[in-house]
């Protein structure tokens, strides 16, 4: 790939991640907690706590940006129309439940599982402080991950209500994987092998 072509599909990229870690990682959980109950301060204690750490996940991505020479201008990004759709399905979610199952149950499990080194592309597309950067951020996941988790668990007794969980999630994280499969095939990644079926 030509440098030129290489570096702007990156910059791109992580104002992409910018934005998503400033609209992801705040917007939900504020709505988060104004939807749960008075009584679960805990919950919503570690959901503050969440709101914290995405911002500096933010702040990295905003640093990396700079090295070249770029910002994440998040005020004048266009957001691609997956991105969109990924929006909607979170700003659809009626209870905190389901927001955390198109949010901290979906999107961030995938997150913590792009450091894997035994599969990640991540460690042949990125040089090494970008990635260096993307492990420090990947730390803070697993309480996220909980926070999820807690989230989903106050309520999905009904059959009713695990559906309605089931397809946010789905439907949250079919659109994800589109977007991810088209910013690696903009990076440079081809398909060698057929897509795994899963039954
Ligand atoms: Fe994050
Ligand atoms: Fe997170």
């Amino acid at each position: 790939m030509e440098p030129e072509a290489y570096k702007e599909a990156l910059v791109q990229y992580m104002r992409r991640r910018a934005w998503s870690e400033w609209y992801f990682g705040t917007v939900a959980q504020a709505r988060e907690i104004t939807l749960l109950p008075e009584d679960q301060v805990n919950l919503k204690l570690r959901l503050a706590r969440q709101i914290q750490d995405e911002m500096r996940h933010y702040d990295v991505f905003a640093q990396q940006l700079r090295r070249y020479n770029a910002e994440p201008k998040i005020s004048e990004f266009v957001l691609p129309p997956i991105l969109i759709q990924m929006q909607k399905v979170q700003v659809e979610a009626e209870t905190a439940s389901e927001i955390a199952a198109a949010n901290q149950f979906a999107g961030e499990i995938v997150l913590s599982s792009m450091t894997d080194l035994e599969t990640s592309i991540f460690k042949r597309l990125f040089d090494k402080e970008l990635m260096d950067a993307i492990y420090d951020i990947e730390k803070d996941e697993p309480p996220h991950i909980a926070n999820g988790r807690d989230l989903i668990l106050l309520s999905c007794e009904t059959y009713e209500q695990r559906h309605r969980l089931a397809v946010a999630q789905e439907k949250y994280l079919s659109y994800m994987m589109q977007l991810h499969v088209t910013e690696i095939v903009k990076l440079g990644c081809r398909r060698v092998k057929p897509l795994p079926v899963f039954e």
